[in-house]
Formats: structure tokens, sequence, C-alpha cells
């Protein structure tokens, strides 16, 4: 079993498994990533074999810190802001690729920006300055299923692909990173709603453009993702006959598992993907979910469930 508690042993043999192309279970505050060495074109290509991505889709490229970020991609004024006020943390920025840049092509999608994130989980931290390159990560699961959230999850999707998985316990924040981008000439555009709201960002830089419709078919952005393997259905106000029901708030009808009973849509987030496993392992054909309201960490958890609950393909 590759499961391991993240003792300074543990981080020697990831870091050592990194070096030689192999992949990581990651530990982050937003999901457990499937780590690899992003300079390496190979390990990055072993990241989309395991996944059985049907793409090669840009991957996050993770670093310690805004230092060493700089040497990847192009921080403006406006990227300097966000890194300062939200890293390390849930936010991810897609900015011009650096010219001297050592992620890989291919992790790159070959396109001429980055997508780069510096995680605050301290596992996270430890492991990228023991590393001392960018880390390609997308989330440990299979394509198209729910991101994990703890490393029996990982385990269970790719746990045959992966040397080292860093048990951390449950991630914190529960859904993936927000990611904006930055380029020159244009507005800051919010390309995928996660662990900081909307909010946070507006009032440091203003309002956010949304995504072009042109934006690259990443994973993330198909409108069916994120699935479990029963059907969803949305905005339910009760349960009907062979449903689960997944509540949320103070509510009086049944429910087998509330996303937060008192309304607080941090713990919402932090327990989505774990409930919507553990109601899929009941064997329900269809989930019921409770209305979620849309402000702060309820555009991710609304964004999420509306892909999840998309026609699959
Ligand atoms: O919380 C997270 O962000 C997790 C943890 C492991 O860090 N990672 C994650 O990665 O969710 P992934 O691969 O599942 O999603 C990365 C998303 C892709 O869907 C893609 O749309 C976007 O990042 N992306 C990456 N590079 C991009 C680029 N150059 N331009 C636009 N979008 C990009
Ligand atoms: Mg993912």
């Amino acid at each position: 079993m590759p499961i391991r508690t993240p003792d300074s042993t543990a981080i020697a043999e990831a870091v050592a498994a990194l070096a030689a192309g192999a992949l990581v279970g990651m530990p982050t505050e937003t999901v457990y990533g499937l780590a690899g060495d992003a300079t390496n074109a190979q390990a990055v290509a072993r990241i989309f074999a395991a996944k059985g991505r049907p793409a090669f889709n840009p991957l996050i490229a993770h670093v310690p810190d805004l230092a060493s970020a700089e040497s990847e991609g192009v921080f403006d004024d406006r990227a300097c802001a966000l890194a300062k006020a939200f890293w390390p943390g849930p936010l991810t920025m897609v900015l011009p690729a650096q010219p001297g840049g050592t992620v890989c092509e291919l992790a790159r999608a070959g396109l001429p920006s980055i997508a780069l994130r510096g995680p605050r989980h301290p596992i996270a931290q430890a492991l990228l300055r023991a590393f001392g390159k960018p880390v390609a990560a997308p989330s440990a699961n299979l394509s198209g299923r729910l991101s994990p959230t703890t490393a029996e999850n990982v385990a269970t999707d790719l746990g045959a692909h992966i040397s080292v998985i860093l048990d951390a316990g449950p991630s914190s924040v529960g859904v993936e990173s927000t990611i904006v981008s930055v380029m020159p000439g244009e507005p800051v555009r919010l390309l995928r709603p996660g662990g900081i709201a909307r909010e946070e960002i507006e009032a440091l830089i203003g309002p956010l453009a949304a995504a072009q419709a042109d934006h690259v078919d990443a994973p993330g952005m198909l409108a069916s993702h994120y699935a479990p393997r029963a059907a969803l259905r949305l905005n339910a106000l009760d349960m009907s006959p062979g449903e689960a029901y997944l509540g949320f708030g103070p509510r009086a009808q049944a429910q087998i598992l509330n996303l937060s009973p008192n309304g607080d849509l941090i713990e919402a987030a932090s327990n989505l993907y774990t409930y919507l496993r553990r109601l899929d392992s009941l064997g329900a054909q269809t989930i019921a979910v409770a209305p979620i309201p849309t402000h702060g960490l309820g555009e991710a958890i609304n964004d999420r469930l509306a892909r999840a609950a998309a026609p699959r393909p």
C-alpha cells in the first residue's frame, strides 16, 4: 500500500519518486493532487495516462511561493496583488509563460500561458520546497470522477500508478482552487470558481470578467465532470422513492446526509465530494440535492453540482 504518514522519511521518498519521474499523491488544502515533475515531459505524460484524460489538457504547476512562480509566469501588478493577498492558498493564476520557464510544453498543452498555484497545505509546501522544481498536479481521480479529498480516495482510483501517497487526512477546503486568468490587455477573468470566493477577489481588484467562449476546453470546464455514479437531481426540495437526499441547512424533511446543518457554505464545500461518494456507495439511482445558495463558496459548489448532473458522454 503506497499510503504513508507524511513524516520526513516519507517526504524524502516522495521527493526521490518525483526526481525519478514517478507520481506522488500530494495533499493540498483543496483536494489531493496526482503530482509529477512539471519539467519532465515523461512524468507529465504518466499523469495523463494514469488519469485516462481524453486529451492532453493543461495542468496546474504548483510552486511554494511567488519568488519561484515568477521564473515560470509573467506577473503584472494585478497578478502580484492577487499572489500577495491569496498565496499561499486555493488560487490558481493563468499567466503568460516566462520565455525561460522550466515547465514542459506538455504540462502547458503547448499554450503560451501557464497555470500557477501556491498551495498553503504544510505537506504540499514541504514537498515543493524539498523538491525545488514546479510540480504538475491535477486532482488525483480518474478522469470525469469525483475529486479526492482523502488519501484512500486517491488509492482507490489511482493507487496502482502512484509510488507514494502522503496521507495528511481530509482536505480542509474540499473543492478545487479558484482559477483566474491575468493576461496582458485583458480584464482578470474567472475561469473556474473554487476555494476562494469571487467576492474576496472582487473586493481586491474589482469585478471579474467571464471566461471567453473560446476558452481552452479542459476537463474542469466540460459540461459533464466531477460525476458520481448515480444521477443527480438538483434544487430538490424533497426526496422521491429510490432517491438518496443530500441536504443543506436546517430542514425538517428526511435526508441521509446534510452538507451543513447550519447552512455554512465553507463547511458544505469541505463535505461535498465525501458526501457524494458516500451516497453513491449506498447504490441509489439518483441523489437529490437541496438548493445551495450561490454566494461565497456556493458558486463553486453549484458549479460542480451542475457538471456532475449534466448528461454524461
Ligand atoms: O485545487 C486544485 O486546483 C487541484 C489541486 C490538486 O491543486 N488541481 C486541479 O487541477 O484541479 P486540474 O488539472 O483538475 O484542473 C486544472 C485546470 C484545467 O481544468 C484547466 O482548465 C486549467 O486548470 N488550466 C491549466 N492551464 C491552463 C491554461 N494555460 N489556460 C487556461 N486554463 C488552464
Ligand atoms: Mg480535476
